[in-house]
Parts: C-alpha cells; sequence; structure tokens
C-alpha cells in the first residue's frame, strides 16, 4: 500500500495487550476481522521504562500469520538488533529519532535488510527534526502517548504533527504512511483519521472483555467511517 491509498485505513493491533496465554487465538481473530498489520512493541528497560517483546517473539508468532508484522523498537541501540527483527520476520521496523544519533544510517541498514522503515517521533519532540529524513522512510509513527505502556491517554498535541506530515507529503511529492500509536479509540480515531493518519496501532481499547475481537475491531471501523465518506 502506498500514501496514495491512504484513505483506506490499516489497523495495527498491538500486541501488547493481547492475551499472551491464548495469542495464537488472538492472532486468528484479528486476522478474521480483517486487521492488516501486527504491531509488535519492543522495549529495552532503558530508553523505555518497560521490558517487553524481543524479536524471539516475533519468531514464534510469524508461521501461523500471513499478516504484515511491525516491529517498534523502544530501544537506545536498536540499530544493534534490526538483523534479529528482520530474522524474526518483521516486515517493518520503526525506531525512535531520540534514540538514534545516527538515525540515517540505522533507516538504511532496515531498507538493506530487506524491510519498511519507520521512524518514530515522542510527543515532546518537534515533528520539523524529520525534514531532512523524510524521503528515506516508509512510514513516520507519531506517538500519542509517551512510550513504555498501553492503557495510557490520548495527547492531541499529535495531531498537528499529523497535519504537518500531511503536507510536507504532498508539497514535496513523497509516499510515506502516517501511523499513529497510543491512547487511540473509538473515541479518537475520528479525529486521528481526520487529521490525516494512514495506520492506527489500537492496544487496550482493541482487546476488551466485553466483546469479541471481531466486534472491537467493528466498532473501532465504524467509528472513523463518516470521516472517510465526508
Ligand atoms: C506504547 C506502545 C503502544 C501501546 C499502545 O509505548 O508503543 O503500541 O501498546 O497501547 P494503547 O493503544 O493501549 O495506548
Ligand atoms: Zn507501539
Amino acid at each position: 500500500m502506498t500514501a496514495s491509498d491512504s484513505r483506506q485505513i490499516i489497523i495495527a493491533p498491538s500486541m501488547l495487550s493481547a492475551d499472551w496465554w491464548n495469542v495464537g487465538d488472538d492472532v486468528r481473530q484479528l486476522e478474521a476481522a480483517g486487521c492488516q498489520w501486527l504491531h509488535f512493541d519492543a522495549m529495552d528497560a532503558h530508553f523505555v521504562p518497560n521490558l517487553t517483546l524481543g524479536p524471539m517473539f516475533l519468531k514464534a508468532v510469524r508461521p501461523h500469520s500471513q499478516l504484515h508484522f511491525d516491529a517498534h523498537l523502544m530501544m537506545s541501540d536498536a540499530g544493534d538488533y534490526v538483523d534479529d527483527f528482520v530474522a524474526a520476520g518483521a516486515n517493518s521496523i520503526s525506531v525512535h529519532v531520540e534514540a538514534n544519533a545516527h538515525l540515517h544510517r540505522v533507516i538504511h541498514k532496515i531498507k538493506d535488510n530487506g524491510a519498511q522503515a519507520g521512524v518514530v517521533v515522542n510527543p515532546a519532540t518537534p515533528i520539523c527534526v524529520l525534514e531532512a529524513i523524510l524521503p528515506d522512510v516508509d512510514y513516520v509513527l507519531v506517538m500519542s502517548v509517551n512510550p513504555g505502556f498501553g492503557g495510557q491517554k490520548f495527547l492531541p498535541l499529535c495531531l498537528p504533527k499529523i497535519a504537518w506530515l500531511k503536507t510536507q507529503r504532498e508539497e514535496r511529492g513523497l509516499n510515506f504512511l502516517i501511523q499513529v500509536d497510543g491512547g487511540v479509540s473509538v473515541e479518537t480515531a475520528p479525529e486521528v483519521v481526520r487529521a490525516g493518519a494512514d495506520v492506527l496501532v489500537i492496544g487496550s481499547a482493541l482487546f476488551r472483555k466485553d466483546v469479541s475481537l471481531e466486534e472491537s475491531v467493528r466498532q473501532l471501523r465504524a467509528s472513523f467511517a463518516p470521516v472517510l465518506s465526508s
């Protein structure tokens, strides 16, 4: 998919909120519900204050799913782990601008390994810092929470960043996707889609106890459908 098809919104469930005891069931249900990507959050307890999924987790799921595996590396030395995540089956890998002094090198290492490359910005990071790297990336991930945990409150300061990216893409004839991660729900998805997002990462608001994953995905799509048709 390219940015020109951007009004076809990609849903990327965050596996951080999955039922890890029955993760296979969750993945099968997400596939049946028409989700296109699975989002894997790798945290190193250094760049962010939490420790989560490494490449071995992707490797375990990879034989059981055809979906696009998207690895979000919240890690200080992300470049050192690119090979491992690609070998484990990641189709795309994103790294933080705040954690990679030699961002251009890491982005191209990802691409040279045959995966799509994304750059991530934290809520307090000005989006204009990405101006030079935009032609090199396949997607930009705008954080709408401070990374480290699921279930946090959506920060609206991400919205002008999405709009800026959309304008940059149009004015410069670029083709990256815009991804948003953190606090996405049926309440916030419409404004995120209205601002111009192409890929919605969604964790705690999708994996609910009261409805099935299929119904949860349906409700999410219904929440932003009016924005797409307006
Ligand atoms: C946060 C992670 C997110 C997180 C999103 O650091 O990058 O992917 O799982 O979870 P929710 O949707 O609950 O904010
Ligand atoms: Zn994430």
